[in-house]
């Protein structure tokens, strides 16, 4: 999905090229979101009067734009600029093949007197378009954004005042936008100054005021307190061509970052505010104000900054080929962090903070829906079984859009669950505004602290499962599958019927970290399956019951990044169909773990290998009258039935990574894939 990156430096002296670095850097951070093309607009040299804006766009990678701005001779890179706003973007193709002219930032008019980066869709831009065509606007580009900018100029040029403020600009703008966005402006009407603002996409604002020193700055202080630095090479000069120490000091030095997630921000700081809907930010002379569309005139809105908890560290790849790769290998921590400070192994209770005081109103619910798409639909799947089982209640799974295309009834007395690891997709989001609007108690699983289902959930759990940056969804998986378990749990403390089984679970779940450690240890012999099976064009995977989920998802991994047909199929309903698709050269895995659907695997698993099939087999150790049947095998450690797809997927996520790196595909980077969908 498209990202959005923008840097304000105010007093606070850069180079161009560091300025370009740093909106570079931005974007790479966003590039797990998947896109398509990249763009930036910085000043350009001022000329009388208003300043210029240049505008640098690439199909392609963001590696590829950065070559265009090394090699750029038009543009002065060693220049130091004192105040400097610049933007970026990533565009993921919605309107509009993906090229140069298509991507962001879009223009007003040739002289880009104003330039727009947006994230979302803009639904009502054919008419808009028509309007500001029939006004004389020339449009360039196929997309919806470029309305934006033509729009903002035509209230500028039609002003009925010689002065408008940037932010009433955009507040008229965004009256007429119907749809979801996020957007960043900038304009040389008014050099130095920011708006951003959102409605339906998200987006955060950090702020770095307290200037930090690079090893190449000496310290400034004044009255004895440490209030910024300068940069060694400038700081002879400053002082020679007579700018006093003094005024120097006196400088309000801030830097503010825009980004439409966490992970471009948080190697600049960690103190961030995230925009409600309708919000506008303004930065002018250094100062950020907030105000919201519908409220009146003047009024502010109160933000709280934030302190992000997320460290640089976590969203970089060390020694890993890729981050899908270094989330699989998390999994022992990640699960275990999902627990952490939630069971208490001594005293085998549960605890879900964000939910105890909802309990008994969940309790007396009439049902509980569990709505989510991809990845995060499959937890809903892989739990419903053991979650119908302790909570006794009736389970429904959803697919968020099927759920909303179905017009699904809804009540007050049902509780809704949104699963989701980033908080934003669209269609989890729509499901979510439709169950509250309908009085329903709605409840978030999700991994992003501050993101919209966060925010609009009436209560929830955050999965803690640490930034998931490779599109293909791992760790929060297994993260969501446990935290749903844990609410079963929770849920079933006081049923005396239930205890022998809770504590079952409880236990098997104090193991999970150790036993998820020696299915990863199979790493080689995945790798070794792997390299035959990746020139295939297809692959079936099938199981049923408790693991049923484990074969949805893992199917989901080896079509999502490796482009290979693959399937999940309900090993029941093989006889009604997918029987014919078996013969010697179809690759199947099979998924048959010792529960309550053994002997019926087992069947399924003979019809295969009475058609020649050659199915590779997930099983448990030790179990001679399967791997009997295989033609390869993995065998992993057992654990309780209902917590074993977390083992069981394991395998399939380190198969769908190997197949796809030796196809040559970029793993963390799928095609036509994003990570966050915030659009329909
Ligand atoms: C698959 C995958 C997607 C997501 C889906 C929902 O690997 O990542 O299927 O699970 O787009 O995203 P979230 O969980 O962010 O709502």
């Amino acid at each position: 999905m498209c990202g959005i990156f923008a840097y304000l430096n105010y007093r606070v002296p850069r180079t161009r090229k560091e300025i370009f670095d740093t909106l570079v850097k931005g974007l790479q951070r966003l590039e797990y979101r998947g896109y398509d093309s990249a763009g930036i607009a910085v000043d350009g040299t001022r000329k009388e009067g208003n300043g210029s804006i240049c505008l640098f766009k690439k199909r392609g990678k963001v590696k590829a734009l950065d070559e265009v701005l090394c090699k750029n001779d038009s543009i002065y890179l060693d220049a130091e600029l004192d105040v400097h706003f610049g933007i970026a973007h990533t565009r993921w193709a919605t309107h509009g093949e993906p090229s140069a002219v298509n991507s962001h930032p879009h223009r007003s008019d040739k002289n880009n007197e104003f330039v727009v980066i947006h994230n979302g869709i803009i639904t009502n831009y054919k008419e808009l378009r028509k309007y500001l065509n029939s006004k004389g606007y020339e449009f360039e580009s196929d997309t919806d954004t470029e309305v934006i900018p033509k729009l903002i100029k035509y209230l500028y040029d039609n002003r009925e005042h010689d002065f408008v403020s940037f932010s009433t600009l955009v507040e008229r703008v965004i009256q007429q936008l119907e749809g979801a966005f996020a957007l960043v402006f900038k304009s040389i009407h008014f050099p130095g100054e920011a708006i951003a603002t959102r409605r339906g996409s998200p987006l955060l604002i950090g702020v770095r005021s307290k200037y930090e020193l690079s090893r190449d700055q000496i310290p400034i202080q004044y009255n004895g307190d440490f209030i910024g630095g300068v940069q060694k090479k400038n700081f002879r000069n400053r002082v020679d061509s007579s700018t006093s120490l003094h005024s120097v000091c006196d400088r309000k030095a801030v830097e503010f970052y825009f980004a439409s997630d966490a992970s471009a921000i948080i190697e600049h700081t960690n103190k961030v505010v995230y925009l409600e809907d309708d919000d506008i930010a303004a930065v002018a002379e250094g100062k950020l104000s907030l105000h919201r569309v519908s409220r009146s005139a003047g009024e502010e809105s109160a933000r709280v900054i934030q302190t992000l908890q997320m460290e640089l560290q976590q969203i970089m790849k060390g020694n890993f080929k890729a981050f899908m790769q270094k989330e699989i290998f998390e999994q022992p921590e990640s699960v275990f962090n999902t627990m952490r400070g939630r069971i208490c192994f001594d005293t085998n209770t549960v605890v879900l903070g964000g939910l105890k005081d909802h309990l008994k109103e969940i309790r007396r619910c009439r049902r509980l829906i569990i709505i989510g798409c991809g990845t995060s639909f499959h937890a809903g799947v892989a739990t419903r079984q053991i979650l119908e089982e302790l909570t006794e209640l009736p389970v429904m799974v959803e697919l968020a859009s099927d759920f909303l295309d179905r017009i699904t009834p809804v009540f007050r007395d049902d509780v809704c669950f949104f699963i989701s690891q980033s908080g934003e997709t669209a269609d989890t989001l729509m499901a979510l505004r439709y169950c509250k609007d309908r009085g329903a108690l709605t409840v978030g699983v999700t991994n992003t602290v501050g993101s919209s289902i966060c925010r609009e959930t009436d209560c929830g759990v955050h999965i803690n499962a640490g930034p998931e940056i490779g599109v293909a969804s791992t760790k929060a998986y297994t993260s969501q599958f446990v935290a749903l378990i844990m609410f079963a749990l929770m849920m079933s403390e006081d049923r005396l019927s239930l205890q022998k089984r809770r504590l079952e679970i409880i236990s098997g779940l104090r193991q999970l970290p150790a036993l998820i450690k020696q299915v990863l240890a199979l790493d080689e012999h995945i790798k070794s399956i792997a390299e035959e099976l990746y020139q295939q064009r297809s692959l079936l995977v099938m199981g049923r019951g408790y693991n049923y989920a484990t074969c949805l998802e893992g199917a989901l991994k080896i079509k999502e990044i490796t482009y290979m047909h693959s399937e999940g199929i309900l090993a029941g309903e093989l006889k009604h169909g997918p029987l014919a698709l078996i013969d010697k050269d179809m690759p199947v895995i099979m998924v048959v773990m010792r529960d309550a659907c053994y002997t019926k695997c087992h069947n399924a698993l003979q019809q295969v290998t009475a058609r020649q099939g050659r199915p590779i087999i997930i099983c448990c150790r030790d179990d001679p009258e399967i791997t009997r049947c295989a033609y390869k095998n993995v065998e992993l450690p057992q654990t309780v039935d209902c917590l074993q797809g977390i083992l069981s997927v394991i395998p399939l996520q380190l198969l769908s990574f190997h197949l796809a790196v030796l196809r040559g595909y970029d793993v963390d980077c799928p095609r036509n894939l994003a990570k966050s969908v915030t659009v329909e």
